[in-house]
């Protein structure tokens, strides 16, 4: 029989934001562990992912920024796929959904659902900014959230409470880009009719996945599981996969312009035309049956997807009917941060990018330590303690110490050549001493697999764990660096089975810690390329009189003083929150101006003022409007702060004005002045306030 193909994806992130541990411990890190354990098991696998960047939330930055969606892309979507290097996730293929083929790929697919009639297309009345002419799908719409009160819920869901929603069931609904109140119009879409494919067979194929023990490979996790009835008991709904935008997969249909294909429906497409990109001429082997052989597909995902790649995709590859369906979808739950929900918005994250600026050398230490705490049932955490405790008394006492003491001891013993030993005396040796860790040998390599293939992360790493504890016992026990005095024959035999053990550990430590086994692969000049996991079971993996690469401490101890600071970063809110695109670019000072005389620079009449009233401007995102007592009149002045400010908090603070500026029109309305602010080099905002005591129409000198 032949081998079954395996495709492994990981959802695609949007390319509108970097990644964080939370998106890492959730779909990137556990499908990087199973690849790599099935590359050593010499399976015929791919690891698909890439960028999903099309989608409401990209279109909105863009416009926010004054930049097109292409450029929002671009930028991110090289930065993720750098992070993701930087952490050793090997993905064969980081691709994108805004390439040439991604697009041909998604509008065929479309395009053979809608020619075998399987697409509804219907009319309805849907929301219209009149002023923008533009329908408002998804996020275009804001308003208050029927379940909590939220006043700025989006149309497809609500942030605060979770709920999903459909624009209709907004309450006082508004466009999320000109503010205006919108009107209904009529509209043509088209629509998977999920409902019949419900009855057809899609609740009996998840019914075959119901969670068994037993079957983990095969059977879906129980939250997983669980969530996919409760979607199946509340009855689905046919499901829009068009949208009236303009950034997406066009809708190859004539007479609809304007339309593009729903994000979530060109997406997962994503994963097959990402497959076809690697592998232009076989990539069909790894989605449809070929020569009676099916391939195993298997979809790394968060929770907040398991809709998608449980229901609405396979409903979409059996519509489509050459592919094959998810063999499982083993969602992780989310990892929560220092007793709080990692949230984007208030910066309340670890961000890869600066965890490998920051801690270069310590990638697998970040690795180690969400996967120990990887949220595969539950949510969980991450703290910063954690991490300084997992690297201290795990990486570093446990696994840094047994390579350490090997390496020093076959230097100073031997001048690190490996110790010539006879597979006959090896043999009696442990037989007759230490039967334990014969058994350890055998079966942990064995037992770390079987935890691999069920998804069981955090218990495949507890068992790499504790095969490497029964090397530390054994040298405890034995003690070489007594032993050399009395008995250098059987210190050669003890060091020996170090040299095997270590060689073991680096080929089972390569799925969770890849950055190490490379190291120690080095180290005892073995071919990582050569390497299979069942290697690891092999008697002699390193020949005797080899010469061992000394390669120093693999892991330093973390101090309280990098994790109280890494504490204190998380609670400031001007810790850089999103990245923008110009703190890439510009972490650094500002470059000074021009330099002005004094006769210059005394023309500027900087007075204090004191600010009466503030409210937003309408239609004008980024603008505050104010009234401001300058002591000898009353002022208005507009100024483009609102992103840092709510007005409320700015009522009755004073401010330093530059009085005499020539009075100019912002989006109609005359702005006489402008009050001064200290920018840092990440962008963020701070009024420059008068000493106390000042008062309004005080001059500044
Ligand atoms: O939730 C997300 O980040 C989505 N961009 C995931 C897409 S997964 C797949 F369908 F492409
Ligand atoms: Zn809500």
């Amino acid at each position: 029989m032949a081998q079954k193909p395996v495709t492994v994806t990981s959802a695609l992130p949007y390319a509108n934001g970097p990644i964080h541990i939370g998106h890492l411990a959730g779909a990137y890190l556990p499908a990087d562990i199973f690849v790599r354990y099935m590359r050593l098991k010499k399976e015929d696998v791919v690891f698909i992912c890439g960028s999903d960047e099309h989608g409401v939330p990209i279109t909105l930055r863009a416009r926010n920024e004054g930049k097109s969606p292409q450029n929002v892309v671009d930028f991110y979507h090289t930065m993720n796929k750098k992070s993701f290097e930087g952490i050793g996730i090997s993905f064969d293929i980081y691709h994108r959904t805004s390439s040439k083929l991604h697009h041909e790929t998604a509008a065929d697919f479309f395009t053979h659902l809608h020619k075998k009639n399987l697409l509804e297309e219907k009319e309805s009345e849907q929301y219209y900014d009149p002023v923008e002419k533009t329908f408002l799908a998804d996020r275009y719409i804001k308003g208050t959230c029927p379940s909590c009160g939220f006043e700025e819920a989006y149309g497809d869901q609500c942030e605060k409470c979770g709920t999903s929603l459909s624009p209709d069931e907004l309450i006082n609904p508004r466009s999320a880009i000109s503010g205006e109140v919108p009107v209904r119009k009529k509209t043509t879409h088209w629509y998977i009719p999920l409902d019949k494919i419900q009855e057809e067979w899609l609740e009996e194929w998840i019914k075959t996945k119901k969670y068994k023990p037993g079957e983990a490979t095969t059977s879906f996790k129980s939250h997983v599981y669980g969530q996919c009835m409760s979607w199946l008991n509340q009855g689905l709904n046919a499901r829009a996969v068009t949208r009236d935008l303009d950034w997406g997969v066009k809708v190859p249909l004539k007479n609809s312009e304007g339309k593009v294909l729903y994000v979530w429906f060109d997406a997962p497409i994503g994963y097959i035309s990402a497959t076809k990109a690697l592998l232009p001429d076989d990539w069909e082997k790894y989605w449809k049956t070929t020569n009676g052989n099916n391939p195993r597909l298997i979809h790394f995902i968060g929770k907040d997807n398991i809709v998608f790649h449980c229901i609405i995709f396979p409903a979409m590859l059996k519509m489509h009917g050459d592919y094959v369906l998810p063999e499982n979808v083993p969602a992780n739950e989310f990892m929560n941060l220092q007793g709080g929900k990692i949230s984007t918005s208030r910066n309340w994250a670890v961000w890869l990018h600066e965890y490998l600026d920051n801690y270069p050398g310590k990638e697998d230490v970040l690795r180690y330590c969400l996967i120990a705490n990887m949220p595969e049932n539950k949510d969980s955490e991450f703290t910063w303690e954690d991490f300084q405790n997992r690297n201290n008394s795990e990486l570093l006492s446990i696994l840094g110490n047994f390579i350490n003491r090997i390496q020093v001891l076959t230097g100073k013993y031997y001048d690190f050549k490996v110790p010539e030993v006879s597979d006959s005396t090896l043999k009696s040796f442990l037989e007759e001493n230490h039967p334990q860790l014969i058994l350890s040998i055998t079966e942990s390599p064995d037992k770390i697999g079987k935890f691999i293939e069920s998804y069981n992360f955090k218990s495949a790493l507890n068992a790499f764990m504790d095969f490497v504890r029964s090397g530390n016992k054994f040298l405890t026990d034995e003690e070489p660096w007594k032993l050399q005095k009395t008995d250098p024959e059987k210190t050669k035999v003890v060091l020996f089975t170090c040299i095997q053990l270590l060689a073991r550990y680096a080929i089972t430590m390569h799925p969770f810690l890849p950055f190490t086994a490379k190291k120690v692969f080095d180290m005892l000049g073995l071919d990582e390329a050569e390497l299979t996991w069942d290697s690891a079971k092999k008697e002699v993996l390193v020949l005797g009189n080899t010469t061992i690469k000394s390669v120093g401490h693999l892991f330093s101890p973390i101090e309280d003083e990098t994790i109280q600071k890494e504490i204190a970063k998380l609670s400031k809110k001007e810790n850089t929150s999103e990245v923008k695109q110009e703190d890439a670019k510009s972490a650094e000072i500002k470059a000074a101006k021009e330099e002005v005389t004094f006769d210059e620079f005394v023309k500027i009449d900087l007075r204090v003022g004191q600010i009466l009233t503030a409210e937003k401007v309408k239609k004008a995102d980024k603008l505050l409007q104010f009234e401001v007592d300058m002591g000898f009149e009353k002022r208005t002045i507009v100024s483009g702060i609102a992103a840092f400010f709510k007005p409320e908090e700015l009522i009755n603070k004073k401010v330093v004005v530059v009085s005499n500026l020539s009075p100019r029109k912002i989006r109609g309305v005359e702005s006489k002045g402008m009050i001064l602010m200290a920018e840092s080099p990440g962008g963020d905002l701070r009024l420059v306030e008068p000493a106390p005591g000042s008062n309004p129409g005080d001059t500044v000198l």
